[in-house]
């Protein structure tokens, strides 16, 4: 399936976000797709000519790490502000049309960062909504300082004399400050009179017509093949699953292989959700005894992932072959036609990052280790242009419970990597049962979404406790919870004392085995979110 936007009228076209690093452009997309009009990011790299080719309906040149005064810094072919096009750059985007287009970029040694007061200096299609000050979030060194022959200065505060510009015959736009953030007032309406009234975008992008524009996109490519699913119990996959469903109904057959090393409830809540509530053909795979045989006496935690990947594939591969031959699709046709199709829920995040906008792999810490080779599947990636809160968004348009549209990431080798030392099917039981309360109580003092992830880590020593009467010797549990945009960076969780107290009793008493429970208050780095 192309990336490329839905129709063929002009605009409709994307809205190209121009990447000059950083991840700048990330956020800007995402709130261009929150007016409802269809965004992509794309490398400053491109020529004028790609970027025509995507047909845009305007184009947006992102802020940037570098200084447009600097050797090199990165730049973007000069022929696009000839193609007609409606052009808003900011932050450095801004600074760049400046200094291409000949006006003059300075390092005035006065930068400004963080929140700043705006002074709307004259009239601007992007300033309609505004009043003549406001508060914007700026981060820049250099500034503006003469702009380019046809321009006029919008908007000045105190060390950006320009701090907004425009040329009214060419549609191109500057603003020093960074409308994409919460932080600038009046930031989404400028966004929004660019997108609706310069650009003419309609706000037809829904989570509606994402669903539409997928089930169409399937069906077109998969005709009449059979199609396989893994599902996880995470988000990505039971919406990419939800999607593919509602696309091809039966042709679909999805695999939920039981590791044993599953959250509480996990098991039933897809059967339940897929067979019951979606009515999808669901091949539920009982191997916890395979894991657990294969994990016995290993505690390296690199090994413990190794056998865990290798295993699933293993286990999806003969599940797989049995499938594809009972749907007699296996060995026949002309040799370059796969056998059948694996649905994939990566994401756009992930398509970036690959760089080329194609994500060809799967990646290697995903579920699902890699594709059996022999076999000859090709990719459905339904959530491909999505980002994870479109998913969450599709995924409940989709009627997925909200268990699964919200559930916290859960890595691939379960809870094998939170089980420090040897995995055995008593160590799992004591570590579920401890995750679960931390579950419940954590959705009960309404933190759940908030955190990144929170969960149990069942150490492998033993401590000294005093029950009852006796003397008790058995395992601490330790309570992991963290803050995190993105799992790269970490906080640790500063969790309300009662919910700690609540933890703690709840844990020690309902989970046989455990006599004391501790809190892990490592940032990430130095730590790592899991303890493996
Ligand atoms: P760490 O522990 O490296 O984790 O801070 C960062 C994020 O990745 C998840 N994680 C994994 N996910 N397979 C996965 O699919 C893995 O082997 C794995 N190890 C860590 C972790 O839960 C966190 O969200």
């Amino acid at each position: 399936m192309s990336p490329s936007s839905p129709t063929d009228d002009p605009r409709e076209g994307p809205v190209l976000v121009v990447d000059f690093g950083a991840q700048y452009a990330q956020l800007i997309a995402r709130r261009v797709r929150e007016a409802h009009v269809y965004s992509e990011i794309v490398s400053h790299t491109a020529s004028a000519a790609d970027l025509a080719a995507r047909r845009p309906a305007g184009i947006i040149l992102s802020g940037g790490p570098k200084s447009v005064n600097e050797t090199p810094a990165p730049s973007i072919d000069p022929a696009v502000y000839d193609l007609g096009v409606p052009i808003l750059g900011i932050c450095y985007g801004a600074q760049l049309l400046t200094q291409q287009l000949g006006g003059l970029v300075d390092r005035t040694g006065r930068g400004e960062y963080g929140r700043t007061p705006l002074t709307v200096t004259a009239a601007s299609p992007l300033f309609q909504d505004w009043p003549g000050a406001a508060e914007v979030w700026m981060s820049h060194g250099d500034a503006i300082t003469e702009v380019p022959a046809g321009f006029v200065a919008t908007a000045t505060s105190p060390d950006a004399p320009v701090a907004a510009l425009h040329d009214p015959d060419r549609g191109i736009f500057g603003v020093q400050f960074h409308p994409e953030v919460v932080h600038t007032e009046h930031g989404r309406e400028l966004l929004e009179r660019f997108l609706y009234d310069i650009c003419h975008c309609p706000p037809s992008w829904t989570h509606t017509s994402i669903i539409e524009s997928q089930v169409a996109a399937v069906r077109a490519q998969v005709g009449s093949s059979p199609v396989l699913c893994a599902l996880s119990g995470g988000v990505d996959s039971a919406v990419a699953a939800a999607l593919v469903h509602k696309a091809i109904g039966e042709q679909l057959t999805c695999v939920y292989v039981d590791t044993g090393l599953m959250r509480a409830n996990e098991s039933e809540q897809v059967e339940d959700t897929f067979r019951r509530q979606f009515h999808v053909d669901l091949v539920h795979v009982k191997a916890a005894d395979r894991f657990f045989e294969a994990l016995a006496g290993v505690t390296d935690p690199e090994a413990k992932r190794k056998i865990i990947g290798e295993l699933f594939i293993r286990i999806f591969e003969e599940v797989a072959r049995d499938l594809v031959v009972e749907k007699g699709r296996l060995d026949e046709g002309p040799d370059d036609e796969p056998a059948g199709y694996l649905v994939q829920g990566t994401l756009y995040p992930d398509v970036i990052e690959s760089g080329s906008g194609t994500a060809a792999t799967i990646k290697s810490h995903h579920n699902v280790g890699g594709l059996p080779e022999d076999l000859a599947f090709d990719l459905v990636e339904p959530l491909r242009l999505l980002f994870k809160d479109e998913v969450r968004a599709v995924g409940e348009e989709l009627g997925l419970p909200h268990e699964i549209v919200w559930r916290q990431p859960f890595p691939g080798p379960g809870l094998a990597v939170r089980i420090v030392g040897e995995v055995t099917p008593e160590r799992a039981s004591i570590l579920r049962a401890a995750d679960a309360i931390v579950v419940e109580e954590v959705r009960k003092a309404g933190l759940y979404r908030e955190l990144w992830q929170s969960f149990a880590v069942l150490p492998a020593v033993r401590t000294v406790g005093v029950m009852g009467d006796g003397r008790t010797y058995a395992y601490p549990v330790v309570i992991r919870a963290v803050t995190s945009d993105d799992a790269m960076t970490a906080d640790w969780a500063r969790l309300p004392y009662d919910l700690l107290e609540r933890l703690s009793s709840r844990i020690i008493n309902e989970v046989e085995g455990v006599n004391r429970v501790a809190l892990d208050i490592t940032s990430k780095p130095p730590g790592t979110i899991e303890w493996e």
